[in-house]
């Protein structure tokens, strides 16, 4: 069994913030599109480990079968391991990552591999370590440790997050995809989101992702689209991977939604750039809900989604030429050329 919304778009990925706490302040960070509260200065409780894993369980009872932890900084729970061992265990699980800065990694990659975790995407904007620090208050020592110890560890793939900002990583990125070569990960191109950054601090370093994507066209021997994971596109050139992530104003990428978000409150959240139409589970959970109860709340968040951005009438964001219509088709990958 698989929700859909009524837009017809099928419930499959749980995203869940496990913490607000973070070791690190980049200046971009979107905190998951969280209203920021009492919890992220840790004085709220968090969700307990067996919290978490009811809630995943319901979600997978109901379809969701792919969940990424994310925070806040995940690895910043002392009780990580556990809240894997958890989730790794429920019966129709297809997928478990975690999104990490990748700086605290190092020490625990391989026992997180051992607890159930299959793929890790880790924060990189940027190699550069003057301009790393400058941008996240950490130290790209770390986080390079934390690549090679994911990748050693054998979580597969490893994808490179790299935030694009203007004026600071554009010209970095064909550095990026020789690193993500020589270290066998995946390099991820995000375009900034607004979301709980200023919009001064928008309008300087936000950078349309086009002449990148534009770029990745001529150089890719195959270009396809990942239908499940917002219709991004997918270059593969020789020896390396890279992925775009452009959701700004893109009616395509929310078209393809297919998530339903966990917020560290342990509200149900259906949309990053939304905070209007939060449902609570955690609360009822305190309460004594029944999972009956709880899976009608599922129910009630899904009906919730909708997409944010709508796709505009005839046309497609996605500008590069293609050869296949992706939501013509039911496979997952559409390849383009
Ligand atoms: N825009 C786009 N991506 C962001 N991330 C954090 N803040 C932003 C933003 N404002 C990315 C980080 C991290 C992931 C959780 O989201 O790179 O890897
Ligand atoms: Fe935000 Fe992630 Fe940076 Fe922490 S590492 S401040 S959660 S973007």
């Amino acid at each position: 069994m698989v929700l859909t919304d009524k837009c017809g778009r099928p419930l499959l990925n749980l995203r869940i913030s496990i913490t607000q706490r973070c070791n690190l302040r980049c200046d971009y960070c979107h905190k998951e599109g969280e209203e920021i509260t009492s919890c992220s200065r840790g004085t709220t409780e968090e969700m307990t480990v067996e919290e978490i894993i009811r809630i995943t369980r319901i979600a997978i009872s109901l379809g969701i079968a792919r969940v990424k932890l994310t925070g806040g900084e995940p690895l910043m729970r002392k009780d990580l391991c556990e809240i894997v061992k958890g989730i790794a265990a429920i019966p129709g699980l297809k997928d478990l990552s975690m999104t990490t800065n990748g700086t605290i990694l190092g020490f625990q990659a391989r026992e997180l591999r051992i607890c159930g975790l299959r793929r890790v995407n880790i924060s990189l904007p940027t190699l550069n370590a003057e301009t790393y620090t400058k941008l996240t208050k950490g130290k790209i020592e770390n986080v390079l440790e934390g690549v090679k110890a994911a990748v050693e560890a054998g979580f597969y793939p490893v994808k490179l997050n790299m935030v694009i900002l203007n004026g600071v990583n554009v010209d970095s990125v064909s550095e990026m995809m020789d690193f993500a070569r020589q270290t066998g990960t995946i390099l991820q191109m995000i375009e900034l989101d607004p979301v709980n950054v200023d919009n001064a601090y928008f309008s300087v370093y936000h950078k349309f992702l086009d002449a990148h994507e534009e770029m990745l066209n001529q150089k890719a021997l195959k270009v396809e689209t990942r239908r499940f994971m917002q219709n991004r596109l997918i270059f593969h050139l020789p020896k390396v991977t890279v992925e775009v992530v452009h959701p700004i104003e893109n009616g395509e990428f929310c078209a393809h939604c297919t998530r339903l978000r966990v917020t560290s409150e342990g509200k149900l959240k259906t949309c990053l750039m939304r905070n209007d139409n939060l449902v609570d589970v955690l609360a009822p959970m305190r309460q004594g809900a029944s999972d009956e109860e709880l899976k009608a709340l599922f129910i009630d968040a899904n009906h919730l989604r909708e997409p944010y951005n709508k796709r505009r009438q005839g046309t497609s964001n996605q500008q590069l030429p293609r050869e296949g219509n992706a939501s013509s088709t039911d496979f997952e990958f559409n390849v383009l050329r």
